[in-house]
């Protein structure tokens, strides 16, 4: 069944972060909102539907994670990811950031040295930070307009200490995936070092036509033993507001260990809703939906890649997964404040602004291109009045 992305659909005054807090974030409640990583394309009719008739009952109590649900993920995961995943691996958490910051509290100390790898999703920093772990920051190095891991850094580090590394895989928001090889370095070095890997695998659907998303801890059970990998359907269906991923931890005491934390905090109980758009989402349905998704997203940032490449000298990153593209102001000679200043209020752009992600994202801005065709063209548009600074 084809699908159509080009609806356009109106989200002002539904408590929308990405439209409804505009003139909170940006001084501008006009903006053409292209920033917090949801998408404006719905979620498909059968997951809408499920909540619908599960929403004909009039009870939403207490509810479990039944097997139809553990089902629907090891069925994903294996026909999706290649993965063979069991049932009894899998944990939950109230959205993947929250189980980041369960993670952190139940598998290392207070003072322990956290790798993580900027220019980064901002929550790598501040989970780290607020459960008073220290942030040890292995940046990407850069070259033609593609990052790459500083495994000599990494290795160093390791050998200093460092307890856990959180890997954003694929990569926000840079937009990589990691290829076998360099999954397998970072493992060895983990490996080697005790360093628990936390795997954030939420944007690992969205991966563009032939390209291929690798899980870390799919790669051998040591890697397994040492993995935490977190995975939702709220990226891929659009379903963020549901707030409810999971975890997959193949080690026993691990989980243990994690679910002890979840119970402390009294946040394993989840949403009745979250669960039902799962077990509608993880579907052949789901499957078929994501492949158009994904042709539509990957026109998405070739028109916008391309229309920049026209009247500016920007420089895009191209994504091999994700719907955003980091682009490289770092030509304009202006600096972050007028740059964001220029595309705000002169341009009427709502991007996000590199720094958020890292020092080492001075002079970019993420652009998130999920979105209707027709915004791409406004964006572009709207550029294109502020194009003599590029
Ligand atoms: C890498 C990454 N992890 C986690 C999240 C947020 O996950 P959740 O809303 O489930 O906490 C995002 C959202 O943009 C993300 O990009």
């Amino acid at each position: 069944m084809p699908y159509n992305f080009d609806q356009i659909v109106n989200r002002d005054s539904t408590s929308c972060v990405k439209y409804d807090l505009r003139q909170t974030v940006f001084g501008n409640p006009d903006v053409l909102p292209m920033w917090v990583a949801d998408m404006d394309i719905p979620t498909p009719d059968f997951i809408m539907d499920a909540l619908r008739n599960r929403l004909n009952h009039p009870i939403l109590g207490y509810t479990f994670r039944d097997n139809e649900y553990l089902q629907a993920i090891t069925w994903w995961y294996k026909s999706f990811h290649n993965w063979d995943i069991k049932a009894e691996w899998i944990d939950f958490c109230p959205g993947v950031v929250s189980g980041i910051s369960h993670a952190i509290r139940a598998l290392t100390q207070p003072g322990d040295g956290i790798i993580i790898q900027p220019p980064v999703y901002p929550p790598f920093f501040s989970t780290v930070i607020n459960n008073h772990r220290r942030v040890i920051e292995n940046p990407l190095l850069e070259s033609n307009g593609k990052y790459y891991i500083n495994f000599e850094l990494l290795e160093q580090q390791a050998k200093q200490g460092a307890k856990m590394l959180i890997l954003s895989s694929p990569h926000n928001p840079v937009g990589r995936l990691w290829t076998k090889d360099e999954l397998l370095e970072i493992g060895s070095i983990c490996l080697k070092n005790n360093i628990i890997i936390i795997s954030d695998e939420i944007h690992s659907d969205l991966v563009y036509p032939g390209q291929n998303h690798i899980s870390i801890a799919s790669l051998s059970e040591e890697l397994a033993a040492i993995t935490v990998t977190f995975g939702s359907i709220s990226k891929t269906f659009n379903t963020a507001g549901l707030a409810s991923g999971f975890a997959i931890i193949p080690n026993n005491e691990v989980k243990k260990k994690y679910a002890d934390e979840l119970d402390a905090s009294g946040a394993g109980m989840g949403n009745a809703i979250g669960m039902v758009a799962l077990k509608a989402a993880f579907t052949p349905d789901g499957k078929q939906w994501l492949n158009q998704l994904m042709r539509y997203l990957e026109g998405n940032v070739k028109l916008f890649i391309s229309g920049l490449q026209q009247f500016t000298k920007i420089k895009a990153i191209e994504p091999q997964a994700t719907y955003l593209i980091w682009l490289d102001f770092r030509n304009s000679q202006l600096d972050d404040e007028k740059l964001s200043a220029l595309l705000i209020k002169q341009a009427g752009l709502g991007f996000s602004p590199g720094t958020e992600y890292g020092r080492q994202g001075s002079g970019f801005m993420r652009v998130n291109v999920a979105c209707s065709r027709l915004t791409i063209e406004m964006a572009l548009e709207q550029l294109k009045t502020v194009a003599n600074h590029f």
